[in-house]
C-alpha cells in the first residue's frame, strides 16, 4: 500500500466516469474543473480495496501505461504532466503567449478586482492572505504577475521550476490547498473578462482556462511533495502546530526574541539557516486569523525555535503592524502560538568553502544571524564578512551575540554602519561607517571579492545593496536574497 501512494501519489478520473463512494471512504477529493479530471490524493484508501480493483497497477512500465486506457486514468504526476503539456494545442499556446502583454497592461485593474471578487465570495481566505500587503497591493500584483509570467513559459514550464519552488515554500508555509486553486482560477478568469469586456473572446477565456489548470498542477504537485517531505521528517508535521513560548527576550528597543518549543514535548525538525517559520495569529478580537512570516534567528539544532520580531508601530498615516504589536505586547512566556514547518529556499550553500559575506539592514539580521552561528559551528576556516546597517546603537539587535560568535571564529569580521548614530555611539566608537554603505566602503571591509553575498533588509536596502554588488560585477549565481515581503515588490525597481 505505501509503495503504491509512493508511487501514484493520486489519481485522476475523467468526468464522465463514475467511482463507488464505498471504495474512496475518506479519500480527500478536488473537482478540478480547470483540467476536467477529479482528483483524489491516495492516502486514505483501504487496502482491500486497493488490492481487488489496482493491484494490477503497479507491476511496471507497460501496465502503467496500459492503464491509461482503462475506465479511470490514473497516473502518476510523470504522466499527468505529458497528459497536459499535450492538451495544450498550438493555438492556446499562440493565444496565451499573444494576449500576456495586453493582461500586463491591465495588471493592476485586473487583480484588484480579482480579489475584491474571490474575498467578496471566500471570505474564509482572508484568514490566509495578509490584509497589509493587500491594502498597499503588494501581493495583489505578486500572485497576477506570477501567472502571467508562468504563461509565457506554458509549453516549458520546467525552465521555472526553481521560480515555482520559492512560491511553493510560501504557499506550503502557508497552509495553501490543491482545493484552493480552482478558485483563485475562477475569479483570475472572471476578472480577466469584466475588466477587457468583449476584447476577451471566448476563445481567450478558453486558452487560459486550459493554461491556468496547466500551471497550478505544477504547483499543486511541487506542494504535495512539500507537505509530505515537511511532515515525515524526524519530528514533522504538514500544518500549523501548536508551540509554548519558552522565553521573550528584549534584543533592542524595537526587537525582542521569541524562543518557542513544541508544545506537545516532541524532538523538533532541522532546519536550514536562512528558513522562515509561519506564525498564525489568532488575535482576541480580531474575526481573522493572521498569518506572518518570521526567520529563523538561531543555530540549526537547538531544542527550540528562535524568532526576532520587530515592532511595526504607528506612524503618521499608517496603522500599527497587527501581529508585530501583538506579540510585542500581548503575548507572554507559556503562552501557545500556532507555527508552520521551516520553510524557504533562501538558505546557506554550505557546500562552497569560498568567503561568505553576509549584508543586513535592520531586522533583516534575522537569518544573517542563524547562517552565521551556523557557519561559526561548521565551517571554521571559512572566511565571514558579517556586515550590518541600523539606525544607531538602540536599534542594533543582537550586537553582542554577533559580536561573541565572530570573536570565536578565527576568520570571521563584523561591521557596524549607523545611519543616525547617537552621542553614546560616538563616544563608545560604537559603528564603523556613519551614513548608508557605499561600494568604496564595502570593498574596504570584504578581504575577497570572490564570495557568496546574501543580504536581507528593508525595500530601499534591497534595492541599494543590489545595485551595488551589480556595479561591483559580482555574478548573480553568487547573489542571493530574502525579502520581507513578495520579492517583486524591490525587485523590478532594482532590476
Ligand atoms: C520570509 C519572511 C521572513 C520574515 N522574517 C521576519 C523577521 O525575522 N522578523 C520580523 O520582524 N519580521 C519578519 N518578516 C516580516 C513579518 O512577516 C511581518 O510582515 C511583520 O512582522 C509585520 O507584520 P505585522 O502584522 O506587524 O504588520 P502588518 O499589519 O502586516 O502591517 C505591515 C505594515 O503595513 C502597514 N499597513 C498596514 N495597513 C496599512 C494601510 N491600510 N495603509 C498603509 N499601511 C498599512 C503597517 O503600518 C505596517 O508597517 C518576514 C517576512 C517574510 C516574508
Ligand atoms: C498558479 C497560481 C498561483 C500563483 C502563480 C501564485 C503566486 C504567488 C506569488 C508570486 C506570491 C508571492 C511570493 C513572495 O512572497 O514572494 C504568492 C504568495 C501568496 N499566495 Fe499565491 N499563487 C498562486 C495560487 C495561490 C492560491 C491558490 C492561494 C490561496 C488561495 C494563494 C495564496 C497566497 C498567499 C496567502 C500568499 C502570501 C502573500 C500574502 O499573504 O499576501 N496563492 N503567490
Amino acid at each position: 500500500m505505501k509503495f503504491l501512494e509512493r508511487r501514484f501519489p493520486f489519481i485522476y478520473l475523467r468526468k464522465g466516469h463514475c467511482l463507488y463512494s464505498e471504495m474512496f471512504t475518506g479519500v480527500r477529493f478536488v473537482i478540478d474543473t480547470f483540467t476536467n479530471y477529479f482528483k483524489f490524493k491516495v492516502t486514505a484508501i483501504t487496502q482491500a480495496t486497493i488490492s481487488r480493483r489496482y493491484t494490477w497497477l503497479y507491476l511496471g512500465g507497460a501496465q502503467r501505461a496500459a492503464c491509461m486506457e482503462a475506465p479511470f486514468a490514473f497516473c502518476s504526476p510523470y504522466f499527468r504532466e505529458k497528459r497536459d503539456a499535450k492538451m495544450l494545442s498550438e493555438q492556446t499556446i499562440a493565444t496565451i503567449k499573444s494576449t500576456v502583454p495586453v493582461l500586463e497592461v491591465h495588471g493592476t485593474t485586473i487583480t484588484k478586482r480579482f480579489y475584491q471578487m474571490m474575498l467578496e465570495a471566500h471570505p474564509e481566505l482572508l484568514n490566509i492572505f495578509n490584509h497589509a500587503n493587500q491594502k498597499q497591493g503588494r501581493q495583489q500584483g505578486a500572485l497576477a504577475n506570477a501567472v502571467y509570467a508562468a504563461a509565457q513559459y506554458i509549453d516549458r514550464l520546467e525552465e521555472i521550476l526553481p521560480v515555482v519552488r520559492q512560491i511553493s515554500h510560501k504557499h506550503r508555509s502557508l497552509g495553501i490547498q490543491p482545493e484552493h486553486y480552482p478558485i483563485v482560477g475562477k475569479y483570475l478568469l472572471a476578472a480577466i473578462k469584466d475588466v477587457l469586456g468583449e476584447a476577451a473572446t471566448d476563445e481567450i477565456i478558453a486558452a487560459w482556462t486550459e493554461a491556468y489548470g496547466v500551471i497550478a498542477n505544477v504547483f499543486i504537485d511541487v506542494e504535495a511533495e512539500m507537505y509530505k517531505e515537511a511532515e515525515q521528517q524526524q519530528g514533522g508535521w504538514s500544518d500549523f502546530k501548536s508551540f509554548v513560548v519558552q522565553k521573550k527576550v528584549k534584543e533592542s528597543d524595537q526587537i525582542t526574541s521569541f524562543y518557542l518549543v513544541p508544545q506537545d514535548g516532541q524532538v523538533l525538525p532541522a532546519f536550514e539557516p536562512g528558513q522562515y517559520i509561519s506564525l498564525q495569529a489568532h488575535i482576541p478580537g480580531e474575526p481573522n486569523t493572521h498569518i506572518r512570516q518570521y526567520s529563523l534567528s538561531d543555530a540549526p539544532g537547538q531544542p527550540h525555535y528562535r524568532i526576532s520580531v520587530k515592532r511595526e508601530d504607528a506612524m503618521a498615516s499608517r496603522p500599527a503592524g497587527k501581529v508585530s504589536v501583538y506579540l510585542h505586547e500581548r503575548v507572554q512566556e507559556g503562552d501557545v502560538l500556532q507555527v508552520s514547518a521551516p520553510a524557504g529556499d533562501f538558505i546557506l550553500d554550505r557546500a562552497d568553502r569560498r568567503p561568505v559575506v553576509l549584508i543586513s539592514g535592520g531586522v533583516g539580521l534575522t537569518p544573517m544571524v542563524s547562517m552565521l552561528a551556523s557557519l561559526a559551528a561548521s565551517a571554521p576556516d571559512r572566511p565571514i564578512t558579517f556586515v550590518h546597517a541600523a539606525a544607531n546603537g538602540d536599534n542594533h539587535a543582537l550586537r553582542d551575540e554577533v559580536e561573541k560568535r565572530v570573536g570565536a571564529h578565527a576568520q570571521a569580521t563584523a561591521w557596524w554602519c549607523y545611519s543616525r548614530p547617537t552621542e553614546q555611539d560616538r563616544l563608545a566608537q560604537a559603528f564603523h561607517k556613519e551614513g548608508r554603505l557605499d561600494l568604496a566602503w564595502l570593498q574596504s571591509v570584504i578581504p575577497e571579492r570572490d564570495a557568496q553575498y546574501y543580504f536581507c533588509g528593508p525595500e530601499g536596502f534591497m534595492q541599494s545593496v543590489y545595485g551595488l554588488l551589480k556595479e561591483w560585477n559580482i555574478p548573480a549565481s553568487d547573489i542571493h536574497y530574502e525579502f520581507f515581503g513578495p520579492a517583486s515588490a524591490w525587485e523590478a525597481e532594482a532590476q
